[in-house]
């Protein structure tokens, strides 16, 4: 993997290719776009952790946590949110890396654990996170499958 990934903060410089950013067009089921991201960061302010995915100067992907220490339902603590990778950019790392680094951020802020959730379905994310040690916690909500990382 490239040495000159990085995760950068939303700035006027990358805004709009981060809005541009598009994943599959059979995987656009399984996450909301970017433009829809920012707006829920803008809405949920200090809670929302949103990042684009750079490989020197490529955006190659976005990724938002979710951090609400105090949330009275765990999962809301420490939550990854959103994960796109470009169509052309997938299978090469930036999605795991995203990963790392939002797990790393978790860590940083006293978290001891990772919530995620996915739809089910071909094409979906499931194969992706299960490898990277997501674990199903057998429930489903607003149909989907809910899984944890301990860190
Ligand atoms: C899911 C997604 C984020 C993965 O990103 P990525 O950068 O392609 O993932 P990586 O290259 O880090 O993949 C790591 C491993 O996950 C697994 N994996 C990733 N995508 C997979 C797929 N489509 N099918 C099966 N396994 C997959 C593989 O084991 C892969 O390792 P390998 O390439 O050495 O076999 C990307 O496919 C995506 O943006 N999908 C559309 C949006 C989406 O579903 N987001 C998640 C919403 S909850």
């Amino acid at each position: 993997m490239s040495s000159s990934l990085r995760l950068a903060k939303i700035s006027p410089q990358n805004v709009d290719a981060a809005c541009h950013l598009r994943v599959h067009p059979d995987q656009e089921r399984f996450v909301d776009p970017v433009v829809t991201s920012l707006a829920e960061a803008y809405a949920y302010g200090e809670v929302a952790w949103p990042r684009v995915i750079c490989d020197g100067e490529q955006l190659v992907g976005f990724v938002m946590a979710g951090f609400d220490p105090t949330h009275e339902v765990e999962p809301y603590r420490s939550y990854l949110w959103r994960l796109n990778i470009a169509a052309d950019r997938q299978r090469q790392g930036y999605g795991s890396f995203a990963v790392a680094a939002v797990c790393a951020e978790a860590r940083r802020r006293g978290q001891s654990r990772l919530w995620v959730s996915w739809q089910p379905g071909v094409r979906g994310p499931e194969p992706f996170y299960t490898r990277l040690g997501f674990r199903r916690t057998g429930e489903v909500v607003d149909g989907e499958i809910v899984a944890k990382r301990e860190l």
